[in-house]
């Protein structure tokens, strides 16, 4: 069994060293035990570097609609990247969309075969219907079309969830998956690659290139849902994502919503 490899500044930059340099500066805040990695990036000052915050363990870590993320100590991913972005208006609602896709692109480089991973709206990552991965994504301020953000990202990687359940909802991770133990630094460096990569193809592109990605890899397609948005709750079938990433969502009249925000889950077929 492989020993207990701790978080390491110098292990993740050699290993972002390994293809080619990064585009970007990274600062890194290596952590032992934090509230959460969010808030604590959020409370930094700003610096021309992407700043980078990884801890050992979160003693309130945090999810959307603040939800509790479990970070137990040496075991998983729990990371914070506070970017300054330029996005124009219609990028800004796609980015948790294009997060979500970057990580997916890493964890299957790392998985393969076990690669089935797919994406619920808007950004879980889930593997044999076990939610592997979290997103969270928060705004610290905007000035003159510049984004000051923080993309959290909880990743489920060394936990037995069979022995020690992260939550009472269906999690995975990626030792279930695979049955081995992974060196958390090789992940995040892989991360934060393919999230450089997918945040410069926004901005150059826009979302079109990554539309196509998403349905191969959507998890609602089809599937009989409800999202309650606002108390309000709606049901019907998944039908993809349009150009600005909201969920399309099929009712029983065959009208098509488009929702930007709101929580879904699978809902029982009427008879
Ligand atoms: C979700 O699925 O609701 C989002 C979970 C996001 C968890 C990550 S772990 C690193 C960062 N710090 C936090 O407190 N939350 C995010």
């Amino acid at each position: 069994m492989m020993a207990f490899i701790p978080l390491s500044e110098q292990r993740i930059r050699d290993e972002l060293l390994k293809s080619a340099p990064p585009e970007h500066a990274y600062y890194f805040h290596i952590l032992d035990e934090i509230d959460s990695t969010n808030r604590y990036l959020k409370d930094v000052m700003a610096k021309p570097e992407v700043q980078v915050c990884c801890a050992e363990q979160q003693s309130q870590g945090r999810g959307r609609f603040n939800r509790h993320w479990a970070s137990p100590f040496g075991e998983n991913i729990y990371l914070s990247c506070r970017y300054t972005l330029q996005l124009p208006a219609q990028n800004r609602s796609v980015l948790s969309l294009v997060v979500a896709l970057a990580v997916l692109d890493s964890l299957k480089e790392l998985l393969a075969p076990f690669d089935d991973l797919c994406i619920k709206w808007p950004n879980d990552l889930l593997w044999d219907d076990k939610k592997l991965c979290g997103i969270l994504i928060e705004m610290v301020s905007e000035k003159d079309g510049f984004f000051d953000l923080v993309i959290g990202i909880g990743v489920n990687v060394n936990t037995d969830s069979k022995l020690n359940p992260l939550s009472d909802k269906a999690c995975g991770s990626l030792f279930d998956i695979t049955g081995n133990l992974f060196d958390r630094n090789t992940i995040i460096a892989l991360m934060l690659r393919a999230l450089n990569a997918s945040i410069n193809l926004l901005i150059n592109t826009g979302f079109s290139s990554f539309q196509k990605r998403w349905e191969n890899s959507d998890y609602l397609r089809n599937k009989f849902i409800h999202v309650t948005q606002m108390g309000k709750r709606i049901e019907g079938y998944g039908a993809g994502i349009n150009q600005l990433g909201q969920l399309a969502l099929m009712d029983e009249h065959g009208v098509m919503h488009y929702l930007s925000s709101g929580d879904t889950s699978l809902s029982h077929m009427r008879a």
